[in-house]
């Protein structure tokens, strides 16, 4: 009697379900790098009569409650209107997918911020459903800047590294000896929502010995061979110091030479013959009177 019952009950739910539109998520998440692309997919399923006509497509995101729109579509027209401004001609829908059942969204030139969970909504005359993907943008923590000096006030040595990336990492130093060596480390964040982690160790600069710093996200590091570091640091001062009295040189030779022409100028009387001219132009300015031959008979 049960069996018949389920039977009955199997073959009047069966035409329902077979016409209600159900959505599935290519991937539940995504991982991608800083700048890059991603395209994340959804794929619906009956398809309808008119694939196209009858499709209306939504791509929102949300991260902690915020919420903006990615991409719209509405029975086969895209509407551009309420998309968030983030989003503008960075997200599009691959839509010659369509006929095939997917629902594709491309991002492109993707920012830290891109980060979130998406949402795609989709509707047609079979009815509706959704399906969430979550999206992580990275960037890696790749090049790694190093800065050596000598601390001012006491005789030690004061290693830097720097790099940017997302999300944040943890910086270890060591030294020849695997020893791990306590650092100053800072943390700001940049115009593009990156890490930017600068850290600092002080060493003795009279031992001989080579320093690490490592990003251990990554695994980028950037090493400090010391006296060998210090030594091409004196190099290169040596070699602007080279420059600036080169430079001084030059500038002197111009002034030598700049005084040799004024003298030969004036041995020539160039100055002289200018004199008239010179005496008549302050006159102008100063609206003095031309010397005249009568001038002096008129005083008389
Ligand atoms: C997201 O990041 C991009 C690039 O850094 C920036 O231009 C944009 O204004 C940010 N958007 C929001 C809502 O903070
Ligand atoms: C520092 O490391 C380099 C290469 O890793 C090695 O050749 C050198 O001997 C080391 N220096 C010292 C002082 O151990």
């Amino acid at each position: 009697m049960k069996w018949i019952n389920i039977f009955i009950l199997q073959v009047m739910i069966q035409p329902c379900l077979q016409v209600m539109l159900t959505t599935t998520a290519e991937r539940t998440s995504y991982k991608a790098e800083l700048g890059r692309n991603v395209i994340m997919g959804c794929r619906f399923f009956p398809l309808s009569q008119h694939p196209y006509e009858d499709l209306t497509v939504s791509w929102h995101w949300t991260s902690l409650a915020r919420s903006r729109e990615v991409y719209q579509m509405e029975k086969g027209q895209e509407l551009n209107s309420s998309q968030h401004s983030d989003f503008r001609g960075r997200a599009r829908l691959l839509t010659e997918r369509i006929k095939d059942g997917w629902a594709k969204l491309q991002v492109t030139r993707l920012c830290i911020n891109d980060t979130g969970t998406y949402q795609c909504k989709i509707r047609t005359t079979n009815g509706a459903d959704y399906k969430d993907i979550k999206l992580t943008v990275t960037a890696p923590f790749k090049k790694v800047t190093k800065d050596i000096f000598k601390s001012a006030k006491e005789d030690k040595l004061v290693l830097t590294c720097q790099s940017e990336g997302y999300p944040i990492s943890k910086v270890t130093w060591g030294d020849n000896h695997q020893q791990r060596l306590n650092a100053s480390t800072t943390v700001v964040v940049t115009e593009d929502g990156l890490f930017r982690i600068t850290t600092q160790i002080r060493v003795a600069s009279s031992q001989k010995n080579n320093y690490t710093c490592s990003f251990n996200s990554s695994g980028s590091s950037r090493s400090f061979f010391i006296p060998e570091d210090t030594q091409l640091q004196k190099g290169n001062q040596r070699k602007v110091a080279v420059i600036i009295a080169a430079v001084g040189a030059i500038i002197r030779l111009a002034l030598i030479g700049l005084l040799i022409v004024l003298i030969y100028l004036h041995q020539k009387g160039f100055g002289r013959n200018m004199e008239p001219d010179w005496a008549s132009r302050t006159r102008r300015i100063f609206k003095l009177p031309e010397p005249t031959s009568n001038s002096r008979a008129e005083r008389v």
